[in-house]
């Protein structure tokens, strides 16, 4: 039989992992030892910090999904960064986009700074600064696309082969994207890292991360990270994680639908500083994002000009929660810098773009028209405030 579709791969995802009971979902396997008849004839499963059945059906599915011959599930999207980072040996540089995730920023400018990388940084909006970026000879190269929270795009074919000649790894976290609108391997990008507390779980239940790769060396000290350190998926967010998976073609289908109404009518709006969504015409990565995605995402950002005004506009939605995640079926909204991007200082903010008035929606899967309805109560609220 020739592959199936992806929508019937996700419906089915992990069936094989029943363990002999014939369940349709593997069931939630929560002993951390496993027995063995003989010293040195060990089971399939020996040690849950070591291996796991949930965890190795999720681990199957989302290297599937990505194309690669296997994944490393991580107790969280920062746990599965962390591991991709230390791929940069002590005293190596990293080369950082700007825009990416204030957790990112956190674990680059603390931990990794401490252990001895030295951090340079570029722009996804300026080639220039990637290529003087990459004539530093760096270890690895970070970059997010879509990036959060202004969903600015890179070219990943391009900036992987340029990556490539000068002999860098190329890790971009693929978070708002997921392999269903975007299969960066594919490009010729080294590694991916997911937070799969967002779509992929998709209920703002549960925690986790995943990295891949399509090269085994890689794959191999994922790995090795994942199982020595500890930091590696519970079974029950593993299962929990699958569960959402299951139905993440549906999800995004309906939330990039919404999204997209949600940024034309923003887009519409006279007061509003800027409206940021790759889907767009009027967005600078467009073009490029019509050729390398499958669709624009789920995120919608737009400035509404003044601190306060973005408060008060987020404060008062009703059906977005203000909260710190992104890819539920519940809408969600942020103010990134008191939230998700809290650890950036005041420069790196403003060097991110990241003005007071950003706002940040995550656009669920409701109907359209009552978020839009939600969204303009909220902004006649906003426009009244000083
Ligand atoms: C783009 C992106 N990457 C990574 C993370 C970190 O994931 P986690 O919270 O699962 O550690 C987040 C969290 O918001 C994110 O938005």
């Amino acid at each position: 039989m020739s592959k199936l579709h992806v929508d019937t791969r996700l419906a089915h995802a992990g069936e094989r992992y029943d363990l002999g009971t014939g369940a349709v979902m593997p069931p939630i396997s929560l002993a951390s030892t496993y027995r063995r008849d003989k010293v040195d004839a060990p089971g399939p499963y020996t040690y849950a910090r070591i291996d796991n059945p949930n965890r190795a059906a999720l681990e199957e599915v989302v290297a599937d999904l990505e194309g690669a011959p296997d994944a490393v599930a991580f107790a969280s999207g920062c746990a599965a960064m962390d591991a991709a980072l230390q791929l940069a040996p002590h005293g190596g540089v990293v080369l950082a986009c700007r825009e990416l995730y204030g957790g990112t920023y956190r674990l680059l400018t603390s931990l990794h700074q401490e252990r001895g990388i030295t951090l340079h940084w570029f722009s996804l909006a300026d080639s220039a600064s990637l290529q003087a970026g990459l004539d530093q000879k760096p270890a690895l190269l970070w970059l997010e696309s879509p990036s959060n929270p202004l969903l600015r795009l890179i070219d990943l074919r391009k900036t992987a082969a340029l990556a490539r000649a000068a002999g860098v790894r190329t890790v971009i976290d693929n978070t708002f994207a997921t392999p269903l609108l975007q299969r960066p391997l594919e490009f010729g990008i080294d590694v991916v890292v997911h937070s799969s507390t967002k779509y992929f779980g998709g209920h703002s239940d549960t925690l986790g991360g995943i990295a891949l790769s399509l090269d085994p060396v890689i794959l191999e000290r994922l790995r090795f990270i994942q199982r020595a350190k500890g930091g590696a998926l519970a079974p029950f967010d593993a299962y929990l994680t699958l569960r959402g998976l299951r139905t993440l073609h549906l999800r995004l289908a309906t939330a990039c639908s919404n999204a997209h109404a949600v940024a034309e009518f923003l887009a519409r709006q006279p007061d509003l500083a800027a409206v940021h969504y790759p889907g767009l015409p009027t967005h600078p990565d467009h073009a490029l994002a019509g050729r390398q995605m499958a669709d624009f995402g789920a995120i919608v950002s737009a400035d509404l000009g003044t601190a306060p005004r973005a408060k008060a506009f987020l404060e008062s939605l009703e059906l977005f929660a203000l909260g710190d995640s992104l890819g539920g079926v519940e809408s969600l909204c942020s103010y990134a810098s008191a939230m998700s991007h809290a650890a950036l200082s005041a420069d790196d903010l403003r060097a991110a773009g990241i003005t007071p008035g950003l706002v940040r929606l995550s656009v669920g899967i409701e109907s359209a028209a009552d978020l839009i309805d939600d969204i303009a109560k909220a902004l006649n609220v906003a426009q009244q405030t000083r």
